[in-house]
């Protein structure tokens, strides 16, 4: 038995779980969705939820790591047994089905990297960048070469290990991020007319709020946070007894939802300041920002610079799913890291094939109405990360409560006073809401 890596330092343990949750997730997707959900209220849901069962189900998916030192399936065989471990069967499914489509996106940020420097997005109109983008997504093999770039740098970092490569990767890449995206934001708050933008996020108008608003904004929390599908138990898994567990959690937390507020500050202040629509949805990134690039002077530069914030994002997240997989081939199949890797790698890349085909030439090819991206988008953050939180949470609340407890005080021997309140969250509050707000974003209730 070789021993169990552990994180060299509390710092790289935050910024890789922090890698895993800032992500596409932040900047491509949450503008958008604040955009078209109504800006200020969007965002107003969505941080209640992230800080009551986001918050929660974070520790409570580090807490059930940490005490098992196994990967997602393992550690509920290890606490319960039964039919548990399906729990965590349903996160490896799941990362395979996010890793599949969210490569492909990925892919999408290095080519246009490429795209930047030769200047071919430097066209100030929307319509004919509308074009450029919908012709590349849209090509059937060049994509994929970007997809299968991008999967090989993930396999790459995951295989070197958790010390020498996620965490390496993290500390280099993450504050690497952070300093884009405030060059990238006092850039664009600073555009005359920027002010709209930042007024459009930051007042609430509840008239466009309805049950499926609130049903994005926790898919969104899911997907944001990494959680529900066992990669905060993983990550967790490597920490040794001596870190303050609730505190990494909170910390986490909070880098990632201020990375969501950032990017909304970076993009919408811009979209405003040229007359753009918030509402544009998914190509908000790849249409509307090159166009609000060329605009500028410099505006090569700074595209280029966003796009390399938006790849990093992507690489630290991927890794973490990736790993999710990887763990439980090493911990429980025996498989060596190396071959687990590159194995799953070029799984997952063939997976995401139907994915970025779906753009183009497969794009009649509909099952339940949607396209194969939109249909492994939707059966994953719609249903299999919520769904995987609320097991975690009544795992945690009701099966282990009482081992969970002693693991969060194991590093100075005090309980917390709020122990009992995030009792009650994860024993009721949030299966109840997690199940409620489903039921009624699918219209069941
Ligand atoms: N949190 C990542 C993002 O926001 C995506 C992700 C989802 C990573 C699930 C791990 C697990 O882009």
């Amino acid at each position: 038995m070789i021993k169990r890596e552990h994180w060299g330092s509390r710092l790289g343990f935050i910024l890789a779980a922090a890698g895993s949750a800032v992500g596409l997730g932040n900047i491509w997707k949450f503008p958008y969705m604040a955009g078209e959900n109504g800006g200020g209220a969007f965002l107003l849901i969505y941080l209640a939820l992230v800080f009551t069962i986001g918050l929660s189900v974070m520790l409570a998916e580090m807490v059930i790591g940490r005490m098992t030192a196994k990967n997602a399936i393992g550690a509920f065989a290890k606490l319960k047994g039964g039919a548990w471990p399906l729990v965590g069967l349903c996160g490896v499914a799941a990362a395979f089905i996010i890793l599949s489509f969210y490569s492909v996106v990925a892919g999408w940020t290095i080519s246009y990297m490429v795209k930047s420097i030769t200047g071919a997005l430097a066209i100030e109109d929307p319509a004919a960048l509308g074009s450029i983008f919908g012709g590349f997504i849209a090509d059937p093999v060049s994509p994929l070469i970007y997809h299968a770039i991008f999967m090989a740098l993930t396999v790459f970092v995951v295989l070197a290990g958790v010390g020498s490569g996620i965490e390496r990767a993290s500390k280099i890449l993450m504050p690497a991020l952070f300093a884009l995206l405030l060059v990238l934001i006092v850039r664009s708050v600073t555009l005359p007319g920027a002010g709209e933008g930042i007024a459009f996020l930051l007042s609430p108008d509840f008239s466009k709020v309805t049950w499926a608003t609130v049903s994005e904004a926790l898919s969104q929390a899911f997907f944001s946070l990494s959680l529900g599908m066992g990669a905060m138990i993983t990550y967790g898994s490597y920490l040794s007894k001596k870190e303050n567990i609730a505190s990494s959690a909170g910390w986490v937390t909070l880098l990632d939802t201020s990375v969501a507020v950032m990017a909304g500050l970076l993009i919408l202040p811009a979209v405003f300041a040229f007359g753009f629509d918030p509402s544009a949805g998914p190509g908000l990134t790849f249409i509307t920002l090159p166009a609000v690039f060329a605009h500028m002077p410099m505006g090569s530069i700074f595209a280029f610079m966003f796009f390399l914030l938006l790849g990093i994002a992507a690489l630290t997240s991927a890794v973490s799913i990736l790993e999710v997989v990887v763990a439980y081939f090493v911990d429980d199949r025996g498989i060596s890291r190396k071959w687990a890797s590159i194995t799953v790698g070029v799984i997952i890349f063939l997976l995401g094939i139907p994915s970025s085909l779906s753009m183009g030439l497969m794009g009649e090819f509909k099952i339940f109405g949607l396209g194969f991206f939109d249909l492994m988008d939707y059966v994953s953050s719609k249903l299999l990360l919520p769904i995987g939180g609320l097991f975690i949470s009544l795992f945690v609340g009701w099966v282990v409560w009482g081992k969970a407890k002693e693991d969060i005080a194991a590093h100075n021997g005090v309980v917390p006073f709020w122990i009992n309140g995030w009792g009650i969250i994860v024993k009721f509050i949030a299966p109840l809401a997690i199940a409620f707000i489903l039921l009624k974003g699918l219209g069941v209730l």
